[in-house]
């Protein structure tokens, strides 16, 4: 075994993919078997930071993983492979990856043999490529978003070189369809509709990072779909960076509203939800079929970043403060039980007391179930890294009424639903509690006792008590 060289293993792999990816996970499969045999334990553990598309980037790793033969283990003591799929929307997600891998430096002194791994949209920036190859030796292997489809080829000649692999794409055109992918829950999946962005939101790194826009074939994403219904999957997400300009990259492509369609009349699937819509584009079809069909989910996370038309158009968002609020009303005529979330940033450059006041206008209109709020991040290539920040202690500030203006509007929805029998997915057993957990059709949490065999079911549930944000009830 010693006398492996990847280039070797390498020469008679295909060129084309996947039959390359699948050929080099065969390949890895077969060195890992050779390893056990010297007391190799091959266990792995894949680390998520960020968004659903990083998790599902995780789960991707994973399958591979697994299809290698890897065992998955949630403890980083016992992990010979340890990789992260990371972050860098904002600056603390990067300042997370920091923290992490700074606390491996003792159990990889113990356990040389350990390959630490890193991936995902931070490692799309040069910068940070340089800080973690100087700063963290021990770090064996480093790849993007672009070629994260690779990992089977890329660690296989790391273990085998045993020197610091990287391979980092700008962009790519490609589409590896039909790889493995391993759920974290059985009866839930996420389905990537759209790779990247061409919005350019002038705080936004994503563009960067991702690259641009490509769509999947929509025969392939509807496959998928079938495939996991027959495999139990019960709730399907549709995964995109802006899922309304699904299609428009490609020729006689469905349009957004014409894939859920075809998605929703899968049989057997009972819930889809997507994520994320752009209010810029979100057309009267994309309600007609919310309307039309039972099992899409009567909940739309329609992020407003900001209720200010100049600050909307300083971040290249196309809609006005008006626009959105004559959308959400037309949205809550048409679907009146709906869930409505959104994403908000305070402190963008420029924001001024009466640009802020507008967005608290919105959130008071809006009514939102509830709101994930960010101050504002610098991130560098971005146009609006060089423009003047709004001074911190002001941006904290506006930060607290916001997230008090949030929870006071939302108030009146609170306790809507109390007293009624609704169906709720059962996700997990709360650790704190001990009781069951499941998310209603609307995106809210629900608590109650109930035994292991309704994990994953979607069972009826009367609403007993309204705590806010989530309920306490019990099975009917
Ligand atoms: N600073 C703060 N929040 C940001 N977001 C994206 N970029 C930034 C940034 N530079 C937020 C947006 C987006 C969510 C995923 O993250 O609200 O919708
Ligand atoms: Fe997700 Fe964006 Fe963060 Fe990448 S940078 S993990 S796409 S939120």
């Amino acid at each position: 075994m010693k006398d492996l060289v990847f280039e070797e293993i390498e020469k008679n792999a295909p060129k084309e993919e996947p039959a390359r990816q699948l050929y080099f996970i065969e390949a890895l499969r077969s060195f890992v078997e050779m390893k056990k045999g010297e007391g190799y334990e091959a266990k792995a553990m894949v680390s998520v930071i960020g968004c659903q598309m990083s998790a599902k980037d995780g789960e991707k790793l994973q399958g591979i993983l697994e299809e290698a033969g890897y065992q998955s283990t949630e403890s980083e003591e016992e992990a010979d492979v340890i990789l992260f799929t990371t972050c860098t929307v904002r600056e603390n997600a990067n300042q997370k990856l920091y923290g992490r891998i700074g606390q491996l430096k003792h159990l990889y002194k113990k356990n040389k043999d350990m390959v630490i791994g890193i991936t995902g949209c931070m490692m799309q920036e040069k910068d940070e490529v340089e800080t973690i190859q100087k700063k963290y030796p021990y770090v064996h292997l480093i790849f993007g978003t672009h070629n994260i489809y690779k990992l089977a080829e890329l660690l296989l000649e790391a273990l085998i070189s045993k020197e610091r692999k990287v391979e980092t794409w700008e962009d790519t055109n490609l589409i590896v369809e039909n790889l493995p992918s391993k759920r974290k829950y059985p009866f839930r999946a996420s389905v990537n509709i759209s790779f990247g962005c061409n919005n350019f939101c002038t705080y936004c790194i994503v563009p960067y990072v991702r690259g641009r826009e490509k769509s999947r074939d929509s025969r392939e994403i509807v496959k998928e779909c079938e495939a996991l219904v027959r495999d139990g999957v019960k709730e399907i997400m549709l995964l995109g960076q802006n899922v309304n300009s699904y299609g428009l990259d490609r020729e006689e492509e469905l349009s957004f509203p014409e894939l859920l369609r075809a998605v929703a009349k899968i049989p057997g699937l009972r819930r889809i939800r997507f994520m994320t819509p752009n209010p810029k584009d979100f057309s009267e079809e994309l309600l007609s079929v919310i309307q039309e069909y039972e099992n899409i989910c009567n909940h739309i996370h329609l992020p407003l970043q900001s209720g200010s038309t100049n600050i909307l158009k300083r971040m290249n968002r196309h809609y006005t403060k008006e626009s959105y609020l004559s959308l959400l009303r037309k949205i809550k005529e048409r679907l009146p039980e709906l869930g409505l979330t959104t994403d908000i940033i305070v402190g963008f450059p420029g924001e001024t007391e009466e640009d802020f006041q507008d967005t608290l206008d919105v959130v008071r209109e809006a009514q939102f179930d509830s709101a994930f709020t960010f101050q504002y991040s610098k991130r560098s290539g971005t146009p609006a890294a060089k423009w003047d920040a709004v001074d911190e202690k002001i941006v904290s500030e506006r930060f607290q009424r916001l997230l008090d203006t949030v929870r006071e509007s939302s108030k009146e929805r609170e306790g809507k639903y109390l007293g009624k029998v609704m169906e709720v997915l059962v996700e997990e057993r709360n650790t704190e509690n001990n009781m069951l957990t499941g998310r209603l059709e609307n995106n809210i949490l629900v608590h109650f006792e109930g035994g292991e065999r309704l994990l994953g079911e979607i069972v009826p549930v009367k609403l007993e008590k309204s705590m806010g944000f989530y309920y306490y009830g019990s099975v009917v």
